[in-house]
């Protein structure tokens, strides 16, 4: 007889996702005369650009021929792409990684998941509520969450650290001793970000209390304001406590293409029972070489391009245009009375539910009446619940026709 991982069994409903794609998918059905209006996943509407397309192009020839074809590459990525990334992510901001402490992966969803792998059951872990529910979930599945209680929408074992309108969307240090937490900033669901000073006490703590941090910073491309870190090695002492997540999904339009990295620096260090110090980067590649055969050759040469200066040039023009519709959505709440956060620093916006409604109450008026999908806040954890997030990934067309009916119905 085969036994199942009962730990699966404590995870609440499906991904959030996927319930909101079959409830479109059910009114899109019964309504096939309606235009709904996507602004719910934050998938991207702007095709990839032509620098990283012609690097496609070239590899796809190169594979071709017997000088240029590729079998399996590195495990951790090719040396050209970690190169880059060294050099513009992270030297051209005066922080100094090294080339293998990058693991270049097929997207920061698998990365930020798969990494539950390398700690240890009995870890502590501490997330922001509302949180992007893969950190969640996946250490639901590993085991680490203890029982869910029904009442309180939380896990018995998980360090909840809300945020909300009334601290500022700015989490509070825990007020017991956790071992690995979780940080993502600028924020998914809430578009809001930390500065310099305010990730230097996370730090802080994760060093007293030989804590990791798990940084996942898949959106640091549409910070638009000075001074706001883009990555957590800006801060002094990051680079023995934090490992930092990256993706090129937003910010070149990877979602279909699937590329990402980790930065694991060697300095990080976890113990066995016994108090012997092991790097997690020692253990992150043993785990790699043996579940994963690298990204691939052509998505790499795309992702290598994202750093050329024409690259660069492009994926700035696109995340310009989500910024934008990230103001018409702002604008359309600051008409329509509805206050929002979010939004200047991030895709996303982060809206309080008007009228006392439920975040699901409003997700079907919104559907139904408005035929414009968001997120639940509260899908994201309780304390997202009177919130509600639209992304700034549609088209601009869309965005607006959005607003507009938002507006005119008074929402
Ligand atoms: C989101 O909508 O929160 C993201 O698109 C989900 C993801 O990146 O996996």
């Amino acid at each position: 007889m085969s036994y199942i991982n009962e730990n699966f069994l404590e995870l609440q409903e499906s991904y959030l996702f996927s319930t909101i794609a079959k409830k479109v998918a059910n009114y899109t059905q019964e309504h096939p005369d309606k235009k709904v209006i996507k602004l719910g996943i934050g998938d991207v509407t702007r095709p990839i650009v032509p620098a990283c397309i012609q690097a496609m192009h070239q590899a796809v020839e190169e594979m071709g021929t017997l000088e240029g074809f590729k079998g399996y590459g590195p495990e951790q990525g090719y040396d050209f792409l970690r190169k880059a990334i060294a050099q513009y992510d992270y030297h051209a901001r005066g922080v100094d990684i090294a080339e293998d402490e990058i693991f270049v992966s097929d997207g920061a969803k698998c990365d930020t998941g798969n990494i539950v792998d390398i700690f240890a059951q009995g870890n502590v872990v501490a997330i922001t509520d509302p949180v992007y529910p893969v950190y969640l979930d996946t250490n639901v599945m590993a085991g680490r969450s203890g029982a869910f209680n029904p009442e309180t929408g939380t896990y018995e074992k998980i360090v909840y650290l809300p945020v909300m309108a009334e601290n500022d969307f700015k989490p509070e240090l825990p007020n017991q001793k956790v071992d690995m937490i979780y940080l993502c900033f600028p924020n998914n669901p809430t578009g809001t970000v930390l500065k310099k000073e305010e990730l230097e006490k996370w730090v802080k703590y994760a060093r007293e209390n030989h804590a990791v941090i798990l940084y996942d910073s898949a959106y640091e491309a549409f910070i638009t304001e000075e001074g706001i870190p883009h990555s957590i090695y800006e801060v002094e002492g990051a680079k023995e406590v934090a490992i930092e997540f990256r993706s090129f999904s937003k910010t070149a339009g990877f979602t279909g293409l699937r590329c990402g990295y980790v930065v694991i620096p060697k300095g990080v260090k976890g113990y066995t029972k016994q108090g012997k110090e092991v790097s997690y980067h020692q253990l992150w590649n043993r785990r790699t070489c043996t579940k994963f055969n690298g990204a691939s050759y052509i998505v790499q040469r795309a992702a290598e391009a994202i750093y050329s200066e024409e690259g660069q040039k492009q994926i700035k023009e696109n995340i310009g245009y989500y910024m934008e519709n990230a103001r018409i959505i702002r604008e359309g709440l600051e008409k329509a009375g509805i206050p929002y956060y979010g939004g200047v620093n991030a895709p996303y916006v982060w809206l309080k539910v008007p009228d006392g409604k439920t975040s699901w109450e409003f997700f079907d008026t919104l559907l139904q009446e408005y035929n414009v999908v968001g997120t639940p806040g509260s899908g994201f954890g309780p304390h997202g619940e009177g919130y509600f997030r639209l992304t700034a990934f549609g088209t601009k067309e869309n965005t607006i026709e959005a607003m507009e009916r938002i507006k005119s119905k008074g929402c």
